[in-house]
């Protein structure tokens, strides 16, 4: 089973992945809890390409490539030896959103890096896609208020970019309904949980 979480920056994504993760576990499943971009080595070096600050003039074909290039690295080495061992794989952030990222707000088209994921992935595709939906504006706000957490190249980006990530993920969810479910995160951290893990029961089948 090939969980993923998607969502912008702040919508409480990675707090709400530990706890669902630990309530697997205690129900016996085997479990790895992974993010991208990184993840393994290898991957997390070009995460640190891709994030840096300073890398103000890295141009965005370059960026899809770069996040594509980690991807592969990470099915590689840890997502399909996972996977082929029976374990739940729930990955912070994957493909879509390089699709709402990339394809969107940066213009070069759904489509155009879809190709390039399915050629990095071979096609590997989530069993299923919880969307934390939140406004971009509050998600920032949660972000700023969050002083642990290091701003990166992306957080930089104006208000417009992450409303057309927003309308991207928001559109990706509605054209491939099998696989994507979206939450209201815009909700207390206990009843975004509580949906997250309806959804992943039913999944289950428990
Ligand atoms: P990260 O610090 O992991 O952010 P978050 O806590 O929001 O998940 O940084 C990842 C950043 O990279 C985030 O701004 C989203 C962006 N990103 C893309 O633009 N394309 C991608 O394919 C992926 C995986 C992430």
């Amino acid at each position: 089973m090939f969980i993923t979480l998607e969502g912008p920056e702040g919508s409480g994504k990675t707090t709400v992945s530990n706890i669902i993760a630990n309530r697997l576990e205690k129900l016996g499943y085997k479990v790895i809890q992974t993010r991208e971009p990184g993840g393994t080595p290898i991957a997390e070096a070009i995460r640190n390409i891709i994030l840096d600050k300073k890398n103000t003039n890295l141009d965005p074909r370059a960026e899809a490539l770069l996040y594509a290039a980690s991807r592969r690295q990470h099915l590689i080495e840890k997502i399909w030896p996972a996977i082929h061992e029976g374990k739940i794989v729930i990955c912070d952030r994957y493909l879509d959103s390089s699709l709402a990222y990339q394809g969107g707000a940066r213009n070069l088209g759904v489509d155009n890096v879809l190709s390039i994921n399915m050629f990095a992935t071979e096609g590997t595709l989530p069993d299923l896609t919880l969307l934390f939906d939140i406004a971009p504006e509050i998600g920032l706000s949660r972000i700023n208020a969050n002083s642990n957490r290091e701003v990166n190249r992306l957080d930089l980006e104006k208000l417009d970019f992450h409303k057309k990530v927003r309308e991207t993920f928001l559109n990706l969810a509605k054209q491939n309904p099998n696989r994507y479910v979206v939450i209201n995160a815009d909700n207390t951290l206990e009843e975004v949980v509580e949906m997250a893990w309806n959804e992943i029961k039913k999944k289950l089948g428990f």
